[in-house]
């Protein structure tokens, strides 16, 4: 039998007596149909695997097994695992453990994906996991955590925190997403601690042949996704978790902000301005001013008397309104404040230890808090929406829930702070603000968007927080936070917003043009390129800035800005159809590209890498490659994964043959100095490029997604080089499309149509156009179908045999054919 045994011991980081490692006394495994249970010095571990690549790993002191339930997971099973002497194998790895409960984990091939470098050390409740690391180890992940895209070398806290003015090296900050990615030599293994207290994690920061994760208390709880491709563990992690919802399609379009527009004149102004100047845009926003006091619920009179009449005036020019409404209720009894007196009377507001209610400043001044680990709570604040979603307010913010309290200590409520839990899958119990505090901004977005759902059920519900847990994703998109209107802030989205889309929040975005301080006009215009192929793309600022809005700075600024949001209005149908992707499979709309392309490199370590993590992906067709220090006027290298590349902008074709990382000083230089890797910095530009093989659908220019665009979807063909002039396989392509609101789309009311081309033995092109799938209608009546860098031979076209003249547009041959949702075929020769 095993013997628990203390130690005195000096074992990562902790040096302090009493701590507890498991004994040495040798081994005690039960194996059983989906795994095994072990014990060791008083120390159970029980580890099962839910899919032959999904394994989940549970640690506990005594006998008591804890409470298996979970914010984060949204359900699995388990699979069927064959025993082995010391441990078990699924279909794709192999788990063995010691006799101190020291956990191998690896692929069937023998490549060892994860190994305890120590026995899980334990003080009191408090436990540390530690993982051996080597220097192929590249982590990734873990949420909005700022600094950058590889974590490796950093160390983490969870603890959502509000974070004004944060900078780089801060943290925590605004979410707690306990997933990360290891990707070693193309292997990767996602990992998430499932634990909702305060969490650390150190990615050889301490030991630099360590990583571990730990928590200051709660369940020892980890789960493990095997790849080997970074792309499935991603798909996996929504499998978890359940992946980003698809969005209204006016969430994809620009969006206005400010803190605060005022009064109800200002906003019309933003809106009649954005139109007169012709901005595309679909959403405006109103923060905390509009509301009486600062009341969440509450219209200020005064600043926006006629605020039903306002709303449907915008809606007339085509504008979504989005109103923030924060979590702290006003603490204002007898005048008729009804989220206040609805929510007392239903006992809906956390408590003290000693059963008084919790009571923090905030904006409104004292202020109560739901309990939204209740769902009797949730629901009660779902229905506080209800004015709000009568007057035709199309989506809400949820801001500060952390929770922000301004009296409380470190800015939030006491760790004494009593939550009830009352949740289906959870034993009714009260737990302390130390347990909800990860989870309480991620419930509050649940309450949020499920109150959508119930008041509008044919509507998709947009919901944008602040603070979320693992899984948070499924109820809001989300934003940086108070960012800061500089360079280096504008560098900082791509690594965050990457990162927060490999955490499963596919739809997220920075403050454009930075929330603190005031953004000189190249640096706004620099960021509105940007964000135009960023998932949210959202312009705000904070009280006493500048302003921001796009005209701001005269007309040659405003040309340029105005041409990049054109830009992603005319990709919109592209974007919409990544976002569709995002809802079925979790991949994020922004992507690293080591996603995209896992054996870009020599020896398997991620391409972002070479990169610096500044280029990102949009979908798996687009890069964007932003100068990686951009206020620098030097030239800069662009690296793009080897294979056939297209300028967006120009259509210029370039074949990359290998990444330059791998290639020796004389190869480097050749291709460093081939046009255009090595690009010089203009204002006006964002290199963007096409992968070869894309069929990229754009739509003619609109002002707003709920215009219909007039004309044909344009059907751009980028051949891969060798399909070029050689036969076989070239491009394909897909899109889809729905009313772009409602849920009809779950019965069938969509459009999705595959397209694919190949070159024949004349360097002719066959271009075919898959039956559609789905009973929508679509806007489109036609295709131009049109071929980059390439030039007919003969100037012959055909659809569905039938002879049609071919035409040159802005220097790209092509035809334009009905689209009908039936198949049909196309010959350019
Ligand atoms: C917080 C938010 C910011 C908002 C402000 C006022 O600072 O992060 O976006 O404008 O509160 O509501």
């Amino acid at each position: 039998m095993s013997k628990a045994k203390v130690l005195q011991s000096v074992f990562c980081g902790f040096g302090l007596a009493g701590l507890l490692v498991v004994g040495a006394a040798g081994q005690d495994i039960t194996p059983d149909a989906s795994g095994l249970l072990a014990r060791a010095g008083g120390v159970r571990l029980q580890v099962n695997a839910l899919r032959d690549d999904v394994i989940r790993v549970r640690m506990w002191k005594g006998d008591a097994r804890p409470e298996d339930a979970s914010w984060a997971v949204i359900g699995h099973g388990k699979v069927p695992v064959t025993a082995e002497a010391k441990g078990f194998a699924t279909k794709d790895l192999r788990i063995s453990v010691d006799e101190r409960l020291m956990l191998t984990v690896s692929d069937l091939q023998g490549n060892v994906l994860q190994k305890d470098a120590a026995p899980v050390a334990w003080e009191g409740n408090r436990f540390t996991v530690s993982k051996q690391r080597g220097f192929d180890d590249h982590f990734f992940g873990l949420g909005d955590k700022p600094g950058p895209l590889d974590r490796g070398g950093q160390a983490f806290t969870m603890w959502n925190t509000d974070s004004f003015g944060w900078q780089e090296s801060t943290d925590p900050i605004y979410k707690s997403v306990p997933f990360f990615m290891d990707v070693n030599k193309g292997r990767t293994l996602g990992v998430f601690l499932d634990n909702t207290w305060r969490t650390s994690f150190d990615f050889g920061r301490a030991d630099e042949k360590r990583y571990t994760f730990g928590s200051l208390d709660g369940p020892l709880d980890y789960y493990l996704m095997y790849g080997p491709e970074a792309k499935e563990v991603v798909k996996t992690w929504a499998w978890l978790t359940g992946p980003t919802p698809l969005p209204p399609m006016w969430a994809l379009g620009f969006q206005q902000s400010r803190y605060s527009y005022f009064p109800e004149s200002q906003l019309r102004e933003v809106a009649d301005r954005l139109r007169k100047d012709r901005i595309p845009s679909d959403v405006l926003w109103l923060d905390i001013d509009f509301q009486h006091k600062n009341w969440p619920f509450t219209v200020d009179e005064q600043g926006y008397p006629n605020f039903k009449g306002m709303v449907k005036d915008l809606a007339d020019e085509r504008f979504k309104l989005v109103v923030i409404t924060d979590l702290h209720v006003a603490k204002q009894a007898g005048v008729g404040y009804a989220p206040y007196e609805s929510g007392t009377a239903g006992d809906h507001f956390v408590k003290n230890p000693d059963g008084s209610t919790y009571v923090g400043v905030v904006w409104p001044g004292p202020a109560v808090f739901p309990d939204f680990t209740r769902k009797q709570t949730r629901q009660w604040w779902g229905t506080l929406y209800k004015g709000f979603v009568a007057d035709g307010v199309a989506g809400f913010w949820n801001d500060m829930n952390e929770p922000a309290v301004f009296d409380g200590p470190g800015k939030t409520m006491p760790d004494t702070v009593q939550h009830r839990i009352d949740e289906p899958g959870f034993k009714p119990r009260t737990a302390t603000h130390l347990e909800i505090h990860n989870v309480y901004g991620m419930e509050n977005s649940r309450a949020t968007f499920e109150g959508q759902l119930a008041l509008r059920p044919n509507e998709r519900p947009f919901v944008m927080t602040r603070a979320s847990y693992a899984g948070g994703q499924r109820y809001a998109t989300t934003w940086t936070g108070d960012n800061s209107a500089t360079w280096n802030h504008l560098r900082m989205t791509v690594p965050q917003l990457v990162n927060l889309g490999l955490s499963g929040f596919s739809l997220a975005g920075a403050d454009v043009g930075g929330f603190a301080g005031s953004p000189p006009a190249d640096l706004l215009t620099k960021w509105l390129e940007i964000s135009a192929f960023q998932p949210i793309d959202r312009d705000h600022s904070a009280k006493g800035t500048r302003m921001h809005e796009v005209w701001v700075d005269g007309p040659e600024q405003e040309a340029i800005r105005r041409r990049f949001i054109e830009e992603r209005y005319k990709l919109m149908p592209y974007l919409y159809t990544v976002a569709e992707e995002t809802s079925r499979d979790g991949v994020p709309f922004n992507r690293p590209l080591f996603l995209e392309f896992p054996r870009a490199t020599a020896d398997g370590s991620p391409y972002d890498l070479t990169t610096g993590g500044g280029e990102f992906m949009v979908g798996e067709r687009l890069l964007v490659a932003p100068n990686p220090s951009p206020e620098e006027v030097a030239p800069y290298t662009i690296h793009l994964p080897p294979g056939t590349w297209y300028d967006y902008w120009t259509g210029e074709q370039t074949t990359r043959a290998g990444a330059v990382g791998t290639l020796d000083l004389e190869q480097r230089d050749k291709v460093i100095a081939q046009k255009p890797l090595l690009v010089t910095p203009k204002l006006e530009e964002l290199p963007v490029y096409v992968r070869g093989g894309t069929i990229l659908p754009i739509a003619p220019l609109t002002q707003n997604t709920a215009e219909v665009p007039n004309g044909p979807l344009t059907l751009r063909v980028y051949p891969l080089a060798a399909g070029l002039n050689t036969p076989g396989e070239s491009c394909s392509g897909e899109v889809y499309a729905d009313d772009g609101h409602s849920f009809d789309f779950k019965r069938g009311e969509f459009a999705r149509v595959k397209f694919s081309c190949a070159v024949g033995a004349d360097g002719g092109l066959t271009f075919e156009v898959a039956k559609q799938e789905g009973k929508w209608k679509p806007w489109w009546k036609e295709y131009r179908v049109e071929v980059v860098g390439w030039t007919p031979g003969k100037n012959e076209a055909t659809f569905n045999g039938k002879g049609l003249k071919m035409t040159q547009v802005d220097g790209r041959w092509g035809v334009t054919v009905p689209a009908n949702g039936a198949a049909g075929r196309v010959e350019l020769r």
